[in-house]
């Protein structure tokens, strides 16, 4: 079974998605440790819910940023992590983690890639006008929000949405998809060629 870690900085909804699909049995993987960059980040509190090692590591503790990643990495290692996740990890991931982890780090981000990368996607969305908003499973690269994209979601905009009501439809989306994308991976379905992610069936 593939040992997954998770890393995120705030309510942690989307780690909620994926141990829910964990503990009905269409996720075959475990969760071997949440990790924070936030003291107080209620995924912290959901991870102990469930009886998961959640961990909170201060970046301000450390000179650098790899200083800094090297202690997140030590920490993986030690739990044995094949697949690490972004869980709305609000930080941008440095050489050190990339280049151990590479093409083994998910993200999650909330609009259709290359469209709005970035803080505030939805809002960005929002604001921009757009007619059909979503979002996007990605592998994580050099690029901010722009690696080999795997699963994306449309989501309509309504004519009376406002930044919340389609936010939140789009949190359910990404609530659907990440868990169905992590199946993938686990599943060895996933093959990047490139800048393409091909699903084998
Ligand atoms: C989610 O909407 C996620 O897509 C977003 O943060 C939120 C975290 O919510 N991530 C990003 O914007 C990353 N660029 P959650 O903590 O409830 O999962």
């Amino acid at each position: 079974m593939m040992n997954i870690a998770v890393l995120v900085s705030g309510r942690g909804s989307n780690l909620q998605a994926i141990i829910d699909n964990i503990e009905t049995g269409c996720l075959k993987a475990k969760i071997s440790v949440v990790i924070s960059d936030i003291d107080n980040a209620y995924a912290l509190i959901r991870a102990k819910k469930h009886g998961i090692q959640a961990v909170f590591i201060n970046p301000k503790n450390f000179a650098t940023k790899e200083l800094y990643e090297k202690e997140l990495l030590s920490l993986l290692k030690q739990k044995e992590a094949g697949l690490v996740l972004l869980a709305g990890y609000m930080r941008v991931v440095g050489d050190t983690l990339l280049s151990a982890f590479r093409n083994r780090i998910l993200n999650i981000h909330p609009a259709l890639l290359p469209s709005f990368p970035g803080l505030k996607a939805q809002k960005q969305a929002f604001d921009y006008g757009v007619k059909v908003a979503g979002c996007t499973v990605h592998f994580v690269d050099e690029k901010l929000d722009g690696g080999p994209i795997i699963l994306q979601r449309c989501v309509e905009v309504k004519e009376d949405d406002t930044e919340e009501t389609l936010a939140a439809r789009i949190l359910e989306q990404e609530h659907t998809i990440y868990p169905e994308a992590v199946k993938l991976f686990v599943e060895d379905r996933l093959r990047v060629e490139g800048h393409k992610v091909i699903i084998i069936n």
